[in-house]
């Protein structure tokens, strides 16, 4: 009797963690033949599926990643993946804001086109500092990308209709910013989820500054992912980790789904960017929609990076 229980409770376990990792596909087809994609943080993770599934789609993917060895070698996989010599690397620091503007330079000068732009990268919750002297979370998560869409901003309007996807995640709901201290960097997951929610606020102002100027914003979840971002932590952490992943998170593949969605799905494009969970618009929580924090965000950024 007592075997029965055991097998009946694995089996339900098995199914019930089944249906919890279960996730939708991006189902739209479209290609992106001529058109160009830039992917922050694409050699590993949820950015190298995202470069995965768009350079199969015709694009031209650029991945824009801080450390060269690996980037080559996240490049030669994703050709080799997806069948595709459109993809190339690009140094990018975005712990470093001279970093990000030299990669804007360069950027501009080399590629023609942008149609695409992918704010992948990120530090999980560690307590650091960037070179500019801002909270690791705060300076690579939000300031970082917030200097690179700004400066990439002309390209993407002369190439419209283009998309902004920034990756978000849904822990932005457990902390509130606080302008007093946007440098926050006391508790690690906290630190981390103020900058995802700083996305949230950045990618919901950046879809009013380009409304009807041919540029849609999108801040996605794209779920909790089976990639590398234990590795900023201990050897417990990290083995405990992989339990956990292994349970309930998700192949980056499936991560990736989402970004690719809105990405390229004309349905997404049609609702005028958003939030987005699994392939879906989603709601937020209302703090988090507030466009009067956001704008506060916004120009606090620009005075931090020194674009006013
Ligand atoms: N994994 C999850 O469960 C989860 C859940 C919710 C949201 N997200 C979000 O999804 C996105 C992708 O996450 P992931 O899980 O794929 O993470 P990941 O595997 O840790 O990849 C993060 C990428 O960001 C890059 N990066 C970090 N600091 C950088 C810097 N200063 N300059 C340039 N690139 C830098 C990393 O490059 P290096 O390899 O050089 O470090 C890496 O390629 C992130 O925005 C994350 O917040 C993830």
């Amino acid at each position: 009797m007592y075997v029965l229980y055991t097998i009946v409770a694995s089996l339900v376990a098995f199914f019930v963690l089944k249906w919890m990792k279960k996730r939708r596909y991006c189902t739209d087809l479209k290609r992106l033949d001529g058109k160009t994609v830039l992917i922050t943080g694409g050699c590993s993770g949820v950015g190298k599926e995202t470069a995965v599934a768009l350079a199969m789609r015709g694009a031209r993917v650029v991945i824009a990643c801080r450390d060269p060895d690996k980037a080559e070698k996240a490049v030669r996989e994703i050709k080799f993946r997806s069948r595709s010599l459109l993809v190339v690397h690009m140094e990018l620091d975005l712990a470093n804001l001279r970093s990000v503007r030299d990669f804007c330079e360069t950027f501009l000068r080399q590629e023609k086109r942008l149609d695409v732009l992918v704010n992948n990268a990120a530090m999980p919750g560690v307590l650091d500092w960037t070179e500019d002297g801002f909270s690791m979370c705060f300076g690579v998560n939000h300031l970082g990308h917030f200097l690179l869409t700004d400066l990439l901003l002309g390209r993407l309007k002369e190439c419209a209709p283009s998309r902004v996807v920034t990756l978000t995640c849904s822990s932005y709901k457990y902390q509130k910013l606080d302008f007093q201290d946007l440098n926050y960097n006391l508790l690690p997951f906290f630190t981390y989820c103020r900058s995802k929610l700083a996305n949230v606020y950045f990618s919901h102002q950046l879809g009013r500054l380009t409304q009807g100027k041919g540029v849609t914003s999108y801040a996605v979840h794209p779920g909790f992912v089976q990639s590398g971002w234990t590795c900023h932590y201990s050897v417990l952490f990290r083995v405990l980790m992989r339990v956990v992943m292994w349970m309930f998170f998700v192949p980056c593949e499936a991560g990736a789904q989402t970004v690719v969605h809105c990405a390229v799905s004309d349905h997404a494009a049609k609702m005028g960017g958003g939030y987005f969970v699994d392939c879906r618009a989603a709601a937020l929580r209302p703090f988090a929609r507030d466009a009067g924090v956001a704008k506060k965000l916004w120009e606090a950024s620009e005075r931090l990076v020194k674009l006013s």
